[in-house]
């Protein structure tokens, strides 16, 4: 089914710009869920749907809303590969792939060396009694993360960074920009290669790794679909659970009585990170298409219609979180969107949960002592949007930039 690239008859038209929507795309989600819940933006050459209900009901429907979305950015920029299959190719490689990213495997495999990681990391800069902890810390804690995890074991913190970067510019280079391509493609050719080593490796030996696991699956796995899978892996394991960290400790390091409440009960950390990842979904929107005609937020969508699942305004929809705007650890418990829903629920959650809620918030707190925004960057939750937050595909902090009594 080819797809079909402009409004469905009847579909609300609605043009948003797509600077505004990187710099703060919330406003224009709280005006379509009222107007137009689903509509067609031509410059994002899709249908956005923004409510949390009509989201949910999608996801439970993915024989109607196909991953296959064809001509998707991401299958332009890694191949064919999990995220952009459906069943039964999907479950074929999601088993294989997903053993080593469980909980006990995350606390039994990966947790101490996790933790190891972070403290050399914080050992390199506790004396400067400054940083940012998004470059200095974040990034690199999650990278050398998923290197391990991966079993990608040549691999540098900084190539999977560095990779991770160009995967996610291809997959949201919506103004076809061919400098991002041409970085796209180098960084694939950088980690097929290291793939192959890997698994070449693996192959010999379990380690127990994503790469492992897809090598010794039940059922057959081409190298090809190990490689793919691992740059759809990279491309997703850095940025999310970075951004859930920056904005995280910015949230509450603006927020001095909740950020106490927090270190006084460790147990809320978790909370935390689900309240963080609903407020600011790091992903923000991802595409499907319809199989068949199919009516939704009153819309008869024809088969072959692209459609993209706005989470980050599902995540803020009003009807589901009261007061959806603000940052609430205490705000009763509902299932947000953050990692999606339906048999893509992110492979990655546990990762990145243990990461950063277990690990590097509780350790920036308890190691940095006296740690506090530096001068200039408390701000806002807008003004933060307006500068250091950014995007509206992927969204997170670009810097935090903090102080601390040097050790
Ligand atoms: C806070 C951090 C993260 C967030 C918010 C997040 C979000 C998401 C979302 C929304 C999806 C579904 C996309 C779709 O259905 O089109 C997804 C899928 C996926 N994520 Fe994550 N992710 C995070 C971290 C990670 C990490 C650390 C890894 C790897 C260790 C990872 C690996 C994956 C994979 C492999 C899929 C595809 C699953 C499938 O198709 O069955 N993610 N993620």
């Amino acid at each position: 089914m080819s797809p079909l690239t402009t409004a469905a008859p009847g579909a609300p038209v609605v043009d948003l710009d797509l600077a505004d929507l990187r710099r703060d795309p919330y406003p224009a989600y709280t005006e379509l869920r009222r107007t137009a819940p689903l509509a067609w933006v031509p410059s994002v050459g899709r249908h956005l749907l923004t409510r949390y209900e009509d989201i949910v009901h999608a996801e439970k429907l993915p024989e109607v809303f196909s991953s296959r979305e064809e001509g998707s950015l991401l299958l332009r920029t890694v191949g064919p590969n999990m995220l952009r299959e459906d069943e039964p190719n999907h479950r074929r490689l999601r088993s294989a792939a997903e053993p080593p990213t469980r909980p006990r495997q995350v606390r039994d495999l990966w947790a101490a060396s996790f933790e190891r990681t972070a403290h050399e990391l914080l050992d390199r800069i506790a004396g400067r009694g400054g940083a940012d902890l998004i470059a200095d810390f974040a990034e690199p804690l999650v990278a050398a993360n998923l290197a391990l995890v991966l079993g990608l074991r040549t691999a540098s913190a900084e190539d999977i960074a560095d990779w991770s970067r160009a995967m996610m510019a291809g997959n949201s280079n919506y103004a076809d920009d061919p400098d991002v391509w041409l970085r796209a493609e180098r960084a694939t050719r950088a980690i097929e290669g290291a793939v192959a080593e890997a698994a070449e490796a693996a192959r010999r030996e379990p380690d127990g790794s994503v790469i492992s696991s897809m090598v010794h699956a039940d059922g057959p796995v081409e190298l090809a679909e190990i490689q793919n899978n691992v740059k759809v892996i990279i491309g997703g394991g850095v940025n999310e659970p970075r951004d859930v960290f920056g904005v995280g400790a910015w949230a509450l390091l603006n927020r001095p009585g909740v950020l106490d409440r927090v270190l006084a009960d460790p147990a809320s950390w978790k909370r935390v990170f689900e309240e963080t990842a609903r407020w600011v979904s790091p992903i923000g929107m991802y595409p499907r298409q319809l199989t068949q005609e199919y009516e939704i937020a009153g819309v008869t969508l024809p088969a072959g219609s692209r459609v993209a699942l706005v989470i980050a305004s599902g995540n803020r929809d009003d009807s589901v979180f009261e007061r959806a705007d603000e940052f609430d650890v205490d705000r009763p418990h509902r299932p947000h969107l953050a990692f999606g829903g339906g048999p893509h629920f992110c492979m990655g959650a546990w990762v990145a949960r243990h990461e950063v809620s277990a690990i590097a918030w509780p350790l920036i707190f308890s190691r940095l002592k006296g740690l506090r925004l530096a001068e200039g960057a408390t701000a806002s939750d807008s003004d933060s949007a307006a500068g250091r937050m950014d995007g509206w595909v992927f969204r997170g902090l670009t810097s935090l930039n903090v102080t601390w009594q040097a050790a």
